[in-house]
Formats: C-alpha cells, structure tokens, sequence
C-alpha cells in the first residue's frame, strides 16, 4: 500500500488521486494512461534544457543514471553513497522492494515513477523501463533507478547497464546491501564458517518461462560442507528440497525462510530440510522471502532445533576454537 506521501507524491501519474490506490491497481499500472504524463514531464525538461543552453552553463550536459542498491529494507542499512544520490536526483524509478522510508529521502521536487515487477505481474516490461532511463537521460535529467538489495544480485542491474553504456549514457553503480547478507547479519547467521561451509553459492529460484523446475542446479549444490541462498524460489522449494535430498544432502540440514528480512514485519521459518517445506507452507510465507539452506543455519542464535549429530557439534566446537 503507498503511503499517503509517496501517493502524493506520484498523484502526477495518475488521472485521479485516491487514497486506496495500491501498486496493483489498474489505474496506477496502466502504462497508456501515464505515458501523455511521462511525455509532458520529458518536454518540460528538454525545454528546461533549451534555456539552459542558451544561458551558458551546463544545459548541453548529458543526463546520467545512478543504478543504485536500497539494501533489503531497514532504511539503516542504505550506503552513505545511495543517500546522496537519492537526495541528488530529478527522477527516481524504484522496485517494489524498495521501502517508504528509502523513498522519503527523495527531493520534494523530485519524480517518483513505479517500475516495480511482482512474479507474473510488470508494470513495465524491462524494454520499457530501459527506454524510460535513456528518454530521461537523454533529456538532461539526473536519474536514479532504485533497486532493493544489490542492483547486480538477480536485479537485472547489468542490463540496464549494458543498454544504457550502448546508448552512450554514463552509468554509475552504487551497491547495495544483498538481501542474503542483510538476512544472515540479522540472524546471526555467518555464511561462511570455518570448518563448517567454505562456500556459498546464491541461486535464484525463478523460472524464465513460469515453470515449476527451473533448478538444474540442484544436482551440484547439494554440497553439504556449502551454502545456499536462493533468490526468488518460494514457488520452486518443493523441487529444490527433495532434488537436493536426492543428491546427497542430508534430511537433519538446518534451514530457514525469511519473509520481509530486515523490516518490522520480518517472519522467519526454521527447519530441517526434511519438513521445510511444509512448516513454510504453514506459515503461509509470501514473497519476498530468502531461503537459506546449510549447517551455517543452526549457528544462529535463533536456531531452534537441537537434532545436530555430533560430529556437527564437535565439528563446529573445532571451528571456533
Ligand atoms: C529480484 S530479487 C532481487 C534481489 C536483490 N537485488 C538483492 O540483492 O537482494 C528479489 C528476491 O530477493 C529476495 N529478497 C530481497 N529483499 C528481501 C527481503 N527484505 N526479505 C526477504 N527476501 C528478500 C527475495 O528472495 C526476493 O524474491
């Protein structure tokens, strides 16, 4: 749901303003009925650009876009670097994982225009969103693209890179805090540890084309003394877990599910791998949720389970020594 300032604050997309309007919404998502505004805004700045021109200055300046990561969520945990690229831009485009408070550091006089993508549903297509960046670009505009987590973990960072640096666009990259690290951090979960996983691997869950089983992957992963975090992969646990299983990773492995990492509304599911699946779907986690799968899990604080073989135990005893 839009706070009632970031609403406000993109009312200048909308044919009318409303204060139940979500991102979902036809009106909001309707790319016909926001392009006669986009336009209006770009020529509102190329005529800006005219005039600056003929003043001297730096009105013939290329615009430029700052690909910048917001982290998983806590405002906290954005780099000095964001912060002053968001406090710099005329127009920001920003993911749906990207929080209120990160978009309340945006200049008042600033542009706020929704790309965000949900699994089966864009506002944009990434074509579009390219385009838009290069349009505003183009046009003279200091554009920030808002991306939760690291632009370049599973944020398609690099292809907006790769368009833009084409086109002759300058593009800066601010990284961000990945949800993988801003998780275990809050969990107290080390990915790597000695003795106990010299790897770790991230995965993404999702399939291009919709399907059920896009983890070839499995087969290799399933490495007990590794790490693995999968992006994205609610939909594909079941497959994940039992081809995991299949290939050699024990049933006692720790793991766990965290929905909103970072953020007041956190949920976290603990579980060996054998009942993980069913005690996630018991807790009815939605996305975005991180998987973390290895025996790093059971280090954390907040780990609940006590079924650790010994071997484990005098295994991860010797690590710390
Ligand atoms: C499109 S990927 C973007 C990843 C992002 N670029 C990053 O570096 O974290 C979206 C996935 O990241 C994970 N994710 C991002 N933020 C999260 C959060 N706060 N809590 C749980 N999972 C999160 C989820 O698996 C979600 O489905």
């Amino acid at each position: 749901m839009h706070s009632p300032e970031r609403l406000q604050r993109e009312s200048w997309l909308l044919p009318t303003t409303t204060t139940t309007t979500t991102h979902s919404s036809s009106s909001s998502n309707d790319i016909a009925l926001q392009l006669p505004e986009l336009k209006r805004l770009l020529q509102v700045l190329k005529e800006r650009r005219g005039r600056d021109s003929k003043g001297g200055s730096f009105g013939n300046r290329p615009g430029r876009v700052s690909l910048v990561g917001t982290g998983p969520g806590d405002p906290e945990l954005l780099t000095v670097k964001a912060i002053r690229a968001v406090e710099a831009a005329d127009l920001v485009l920003y993911d749906r994982l990207v929080s209120n408070e990160v978009l309340g550091l945006v200049r008042a006089d600033a542009r706020l225009l929704y790309v965000g993508k949900t699994a089966g549903y864009h506002s944009r297509t990434q074509e579009e969103i390219h385009e838009l960046l290069l349009s505003f670009a183009e046009a003279g505009a200091n554009v920030v693209r808002l991306k939760g987590g690291d632009p370049l973990v599973f944020g398609r960072g690099g292809e907006e890179m790769d368009f833009l640096q084409q086109q002759g666009i300058q593009v800066k990259i601010i990284p961000g805090i990945t949800s993988a690290s801003g998780i275990a951090a809050e969990l107290g979960i080390p990915l790597t540890h000695r003795g106990v996983a010299n790897s770790v691997r991230f995965l993404t869950g999702h399939s291009r084309n919709g399907g059920t089983d896009p983890l070839h992957v499995a087969e290799n992963a399933a490495d007990p003394d590794s790490t693995l975090v999968i992006y994205m992969g609610l939909a594909t646990l079941p497959s994940l877990t039992a081809k995991l299983m299949h290939h050699g990773l024990p049933p006692d492995t720790p793991a766990a599910a965290v929905e909103r990492g970072t953020t007041a509304q956190q949920r976290i599911v603990f579980a060996e791998l054998a009942s993980f699946v069913d005690e996630v779907k018991l807790a009815e986690l939605v996305s975005p949720t991180l998987i973390i799968i290895g025996k790093v899990v059971a280090l954390s604080p907040y780990w609940p389970h006590t079924s650790i073989d010994d071997s484990h135990a005098r295994k991860m005893e010797e690590a710390c020594l």
